[in-house]
């Protein structure tokens, strides 16, 4: 007989890394509970099973600050929680930084009660070590994990409060937590509409034969890490008993202008270049080094940028020559709304 894995809860489930995390966790097994408003997350992210609702999997359409959380707890009874939802506009934290709070601060306390009331084992939380620890300054090739914040943006400081939260509930609840600060994270499924996914962004411009415009000179440098390694370290987060703070990153600086010259030389599409300038709360230069994480847990990142930017203009272009059947999974997603009744909650209907 075989036994049934823990279940896990994911917020943001049907976003760009939320996803594959999701496919990963089925893929192993695992009875998945997604919980996502579906702001900028879609269903045709979502996998088979948590869109029909089998292997133990199951969708909710729900915002992380509603009251009626505490129902889903009781129902799915998770061992161990992702905690991916949230904004993650920059600019906008820097234009609406009480929105920015409410979402990304509010709604993961909310997660965070929750989560202590049903004793859940280990909380992930997907932080962002770009928007913590600010603009690289000259002499560091890196951020090491314990290098003093300094974010640039509301976004960052609501990031750096809710990993001390986490350290808050550890010493006054003994729960278990591990904030990853991811690096720039990029790959198939990423929102075009957010500003921080350059390579999407790019790629999509290409094969739709628009320009690609660069903020500033484009001499300014991202760690761009590719969403599988992302989603390794989300794994392993499980797996090892390990809590606290890690860089996930590759610990290499690659600038704008550089994305621009591999997706030359790696899609041979013609395409044209536009500056614009510089935007408020974006850092010049960011790099992260994964170092310590590497000594306690084990990971390295696997796939460099050349071979990351290939696998994404790869997918690209299947969406641009097949684009997915819209109707099919919303389809789906509506016939289980309209028969399951354990998804009478509030916010939870398709609209
Ligand atoms: N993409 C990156 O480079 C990067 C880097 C560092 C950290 N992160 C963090 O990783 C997480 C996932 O990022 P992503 O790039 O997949 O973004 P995404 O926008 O694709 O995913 C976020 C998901 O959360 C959902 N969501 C947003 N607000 C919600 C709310 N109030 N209640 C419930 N669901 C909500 C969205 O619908 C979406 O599905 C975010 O917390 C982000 O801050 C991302």
């Amino acid at each position: 007989m075989q036994i049934q894995k823990e279940k896990i809860l994911v917020t943001g489930g049907a976003g760009f890394i939320g996803s594959h995390l999701v496919d990963r966790l089925v893929a192993e097994g695992y009875p998945v509970a997604v919980v996502d408003n579906l702001s900028s997350g879609s269903p045709l992210n979502l996998n088979p099973a948590i869109l029909s609702h089998t292997n133990g999997c199951s969708l909710y359409r729900m915002d992380v600050r509603d009251s009626e959380l505490h129902r889903v707890f009781q129902i799915e009874r998770p061992t161990y929680v992702y905690h991916l939802a949230g904004h993650i506009d920059l600019r906008f934290s820097v234009e609406d930084p009480l929105h920015d709070i409410d979402i990304n601060i509010a709604g993961g306390i909310n997660l965070l009660k929750n989560a202590l009331r049903e004793s859940v084992k280990k909380v992930v939380f997907a932080s962002s070590g770009g928007a913590i620890y600010g603009d690289l300054p000259e002499n560091l090739e890196a951020f090491p994990h314990n290098h003093p914040p300094s974010p640039a943006s509301p976004y960052g400081y609501s990031k750096l409060m809710f990993e001390k939260y986490l350290e808050f509930a550890h010493d006054a609840y003994n729960l278990n937590s591990v904030s990853l600060r991811f690096s720039n994270v990029y790959g198939p499924r990423q929102e075009l509409s957010k500003e921080s996914g350059v390579i999407a962004i790019f790629t999509s411009a290409l094969f739709n034969e628009r320009p690609l415009v660069i903020y500033g000179d484009g001499n300014q440098t991202r760690d761009f890490m590719y969403v599988d390694d992302c989603v390794d370290m989300l794994m392993r987060s499980l797996s090892i008993h390990i809590h606290g703070v890690f860089n996930v990153s590759t610990g290499k600086k690659t600038s704008v202008h550089r994305v621009t010259e591999i997706l030359s030389s790696s899609s041979n599409i013609p395409f044209e270049i536009v500056h614009d300038k510089d935007k408020k709360g974006d850092v010049k230069n960011s790099c992260l080094s994964y170092s310590v994480t590497k000594e306690v847990t084990g990971w390295e990142p696997k796939t460099d940028i050349e071979e990351g930017i290939r696998k994404t203009l790869a997918w690209t272009k299947k969406q641009k020559e097949t684009p997915p059947d819209e109707s099919s999974s919303i389809d789906l997603y509506q016939s289980i709304f309209g028969r399951r009744t354990r998804h009478w909650f509030h916010g939870s209907l398709w609209r």
